[in-house]
């Protein structure tokens, strides 16, 4: 897989123009964008990009624009307004535009050049690393898509200003999961600190770096992403999308997988109870906890599920992640 830049610098979209000069040497952007995102940053983006022909495709906010006629219709918008196949395409947005514009990406005209510039800390955390992009049927998420790369990933911290609580804590719930996985360092700064900077930004995004780079194609290591995500997708699944956040279902699913670890004498106790804490704090969790025993059916339907059980991370120090295999009967 090649590799790829990703720069993590406080307004580093002001550097924006060299890094594209590295890649790329027209002189037509395209970019996608939601609309929240373009009323916040149009201006900026644009006098940033002064030297260059900049055209916008501006799509709703939110999950339903991961669909088959959002993505159509940005395809036909770009067609439109003259992209060509040698014409680079910028996702600026959340996981959301992120998805959607690499997918489009990796299909109009056979791929075209791409880069990303994510605005949320999830996005920024997780989903513009790593090559996974796609979209959503109504049967399923992410049911349609490809591995493509960007040409490089700008982060810049300065876009979680302006995000609200909520979509923060969102992102603090996957580097929450990073820091339990893979760097004791950083889950204690997490402990102790309610916003982040450059630094454990960098840190999350190298313990996903790390395991994609063993793993590209998600067939092994990179299974260790998916701490929480099991019991996390069953809660989102079940509650059909709508009462929970992808970071609150999440936060629940990791504490039902330190549960299962306590139970297995893997997780000590008190690693649960800090967890706990911490998420009742960041206002991830409340109390009454959702219990695993709501979930078992779900689980079942889970894609990870082997039909005699399933394969589960558990955590039994912080920063080290372990694959255990649970029957039914073990959850
Ligand atoms: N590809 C992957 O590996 C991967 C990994 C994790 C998640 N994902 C996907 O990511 C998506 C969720 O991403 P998300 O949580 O970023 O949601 P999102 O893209 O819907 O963004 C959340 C909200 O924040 C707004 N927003 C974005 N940037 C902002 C800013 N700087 N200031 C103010 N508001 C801003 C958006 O308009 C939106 O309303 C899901 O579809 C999920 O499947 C993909
Ligand atoms: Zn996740």
């Amino acid at each position: 897989m090649p590799e790829y830049d990703i720069f993590i610098e406080e307004n580093g979209l002001l550097n924006l123009p060299k890094y594209i000069k590295e890649v790329y040497i027209f002189h037509d952007i395209y970019i996608v964008t939601d609309e929240n995102v373009y009323g916040l940053y149009k201006e900026k983006v644009e006098v940033i990009l002064g030297d260059y022909k900049v055209f916008f495709v501006v799509v709703k906010p939110g999950e339903k624009s991961k669909s088959l006629d959002v993505y159509h219709q940005v395809i036909k918008e770009l067609v439109q307004k003259g992209m060509r196949r040698n014409h680079l395409l910028i996702a600026l947005g959340g996981g959301v535009v992120g998805d959607l514009t690499g997918f489009v990406a990796s299909t109009i005209f056979r791929g075209v050049p791409f880069a990303q510039i994510p605005t949320t800390l999830l996005a920024q955390v997780d989903s513009s690393v790593g090559g996974k992009v796609g979209i959503d049927l109504e049967e399923g998420k992410n049911l349609i898509g490809s591995f493509y790369n960007p040409k490089f990933v700008l982060i810049d911290p300065e876009f979680l200003r302006t995000l609200s609580d909520k979509e923060y804590a969102n992102g603090l719930a996957e580097m929450i999961k990073a820091g339990l996985i893979g760097d004791k360092k950083l889950y204690h700064h997490l402990l102790s600190h309610d916003k982040v900077t450059e630094e454990e930004i960098t840190m999350a995004i190298q313990v996903k770096r790390a395991l994609v780079l063993m793993d590209p194609y998600d067939k092994k290591e990179r299974m260790y992403l998916n701490f929480g995500h099991t019991f996390g997708h069953a809660i989102e699944m079940k509650n059909k999308y709508e009462t929970y956040k992808h970071g609150e279902a999440i936060s629940y699913g990791m504490l039902m997988a330190l549960e299962i670890g306590v139970m297995h004498h893997e997780t000590k106790q008190e690693l649960y109870d800090e967890v706990k804490a911490l998420l009742l704090k960041r206002g991830l969790v409340k109390e009454p906890l959702l219990k695993v025993e709501d979930y078992r059916d779900e689980i079942k339907h889970d894609k990870k599920h082997l039909g005699n059980g399933l394969n589960f991370i558990i955590v039994d120090r912080i920063g080290d992640a372990k694959i255990v295999h649970l029957k039914e009967s073990d959850f």
